[in-house]
C-alpha cells in the first residue's frame, strides 16, 4: 500500500517518538446526521452517515499498562495507566481514550498499554462528532492491544464509548454518534434504532450527494442548553404518563396523543417534544422517500427538520439559519437542515449529484455576504465504520 500524505505525517510522527515500528493502524470516521435530530436520547431514530474524514491511533502495544499517545494537532501527550481515574486537567482529549479503557475494563475486558501517535482531520467543535471519532479509534487500539478485537459486537462498543463520554468526560450525549462511527458503511446511511440498537443501510444513490456547510460560528452554549433540552423531554415523559402510564419515552408517543394532552405540559415542554415526536416521524417518512428514489420529499423533510428545530427546539443560530438559506438558494439544493446539537457547527443539505463544486462556491459566497465569515464546506461520500489495518504488509 502506498501511504497518502496523512499517513505519511502520522508515521512521521511515529518515528519520531517512539522506537520501533507500528503494528496497526485504527481509524474511526466523524459524521453527519442525514435527519433524526434529538431523537437519540429520546429513545428514537436517527440516519447518520460516516464521513471521509476521520481520526487515525497509529500504535502498537506495550506488554506493561501504559498508555502513552502524541496528538499531532494537539502537539501534546496523553500518559496514563490503564484503569487510572486521574482525568487529565491541561488537554481534554487524553480524556476521552481514558474513559474509554475504563469503561472497556468495566465491561471485564483485561486491557493492555499501547503506545504511538492519534491525528484527526474531522473539524473540531463543528458538529461532526470529532470526538466520537477519537473515542472509537481508541477503543479500537485498546481492544487490539488486548487482543480482543472480536470481544465486543458494534453496538456494544458504541454504547461503551457513549458511557466513556457521559460518565468520564462529562457530556450527556445520546448514541449516535458513537453508533455511525463504529457501524457506517459505505454508500450508505444508517437507519438506527436507539431504543433497540437494530439497525439497517439505507443506500444514498448516485444522484445525490450530502454538501456539508460549516458556520465556523462558535457553539458556546452548546453544553448547558443540550442538558437543559434532555431535561425538558424527561420533564415531558414525566408529565405526559399520568395520561399515557404505558410510556417509556418519546419515542412511545404519537403525535395525536401528545396533541391531545397538551394542557398536562407547560408550552414550552410542549413545543419540545412536538419537535421530538415530529422528527421521528420524518425519519421513517425520510427512509421511506430515499428508498423509493423521491428525493424531492426527503429535501422537504430535511427543511421541515430544520423549522421543527429552529421554532420547537429552538437549538438554530444566525449562523445556521443564514447557512441554511444559502444551501437552499442553489438550484441542484433538494433540502437542508441544521446537523448534529445545533447552536452552530454545521448543516447539510441533500443536491442532485453533478453540481458540488458550483454549489460550493454559491454557498461560501451567499453566506460570506451574509454572515461575514468565509465558511468551509465539505462534500462528503458516504463512507465506512472503524476499522483497524494490521501494518505488517504496509
Ligand atoms: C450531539 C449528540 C448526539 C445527538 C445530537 C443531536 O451530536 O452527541 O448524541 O443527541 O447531538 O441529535
Amino acid at each position: 500500500m502506498q501511504p497518502d500524505k496523512r499517513t505519511k505525517n502520522i508515521f512521521d510522527g511515529f518515528n519520531t517518538f517512539f522506537e520501533g515500528s507500528p503494528t496497526h493502524l485504527a481509524i474511526a470516521p466523524g459524521r453527519v446526521n442525514l435527519i433524526g435530530e434529538h431523537t437519540d436520547y429520546n429513545d428514537g431514530f436517527v440516519l447518520p452517515v460516516a464521513l471521509d474524514r476521520d481520526v487515525r491511533v497509529l500504535f502498537r502495544p506495550r506488554s506493561d499498562g501504559r498508555i502513552r499517545l502524541y496528538a499531532l494537532e494537539f502537539d501534546s501527550w496523553a500518559d496514563f495507566e490503564v484503569g487510572s481515574r486521574e482525568r487529565n486537567r491541561n488537554d481534554l482529549w487524553p480524556n476521552y481514550v481514558q474513559g474509554v479503557g475504563l469503561e472497556l475494563a468495566e465491561l471485564g475486558l483485561r486491557l493492555q498499554g499501547f503506545e504511538g501517535v492519534v491525528s484527526g482531520n474531522v473539524p473540531r467543535g463543528s458538529g461532526l462528532s470529532s470526538s466520537a471519532a477519537l473515542e472509537i479509534a481508541s477503543a479500537k487500539a485498546f481492544l487490539t492491544a488486548a487482543d480482543q478485537i472480536h470481544a465486543l459486537t458494534g453496538p456494544q462498543l458504541a454504547r461503551a464509548a457513549q458511557k466513556a463520554e457521559n460518565e468520564f468526560v462529562g457530556v450527556n450525549c445520546g448514541i449516535m454518534d458513537q453508533f455511525i462511527s463504529t457501524l457506517g458503511e459505505e454508500g450508505h446511511a444508517l437507519l438506527i434504532d436507539c431504543r433497540t440498537l437494530d439497525y439497517r443501510r439505507v443506500p444514498i444513490p448516485d444522484g445525490v450527494s450530502l454538501v456539508i456547510g460549516n458556520t465556523k460560528a462558535s457553539r458556546s452554549l452548546a453544553g448547558s442548553a443540550y442538558n437543559e433540552r434532555r431535561a425538558q423531554c424527561e420533564d415531558g415523559v414525566a408529565r405526559l404518563q399520568t395520561a399515557l402510564p404505558s410510556i417509556a419515552a418519546l419515542r412511545d408517543v404519537s403525535s395525536e396523543e401528545l396533541q391531545a394532552h397538551s394542557s398536562l405540559l407547560s408550552e414550552t415542554v410542549y413545543r419540545r417534544c412536538r419537535h421530538v415526536v415530529s422528527e421521528n416521524e420524518r425519519v421513517v417518512a425520510a427512509v421511506d422517500a430515499l428508498e423509493g428514489g423521491d428525493f424531492l420529499r426527503v429535501g422537504q423533510l430535511m427543511n421541515a427538520s430544520h423549522a421543527s428545530l429552529r421554532d420547537d427546539y429552538e437549538v438554530s443560530s444566525e449562523a445556521l439559519d443564514r447557512m441554511v438559506d444559502a444551501m437552499r438558494s442553489h438550484s441542484a439544493c433538494l433540502g437542508a437542515r441544521l446537523t448534529g446539537a445545533g447552536f452552530g457547527g454545521c448543516a447539510v443539505a441533500l443536491v442532485q449529484t453533478g453540481s458540488q463544486t458550483e454549489v460550493r462556491e454559491s454557498i461560501q459566497d451567499k453566506y460570506a455576504k451574509t454572515m461575514n465569515i468565509w465558511p468551509e464546506v465539505y462534500i462528503s461520500p458516504p463512507s465506512s465504520g472503524a476499522r483497524v489495518l494490521p501494518l505488517s504488509n504496509m
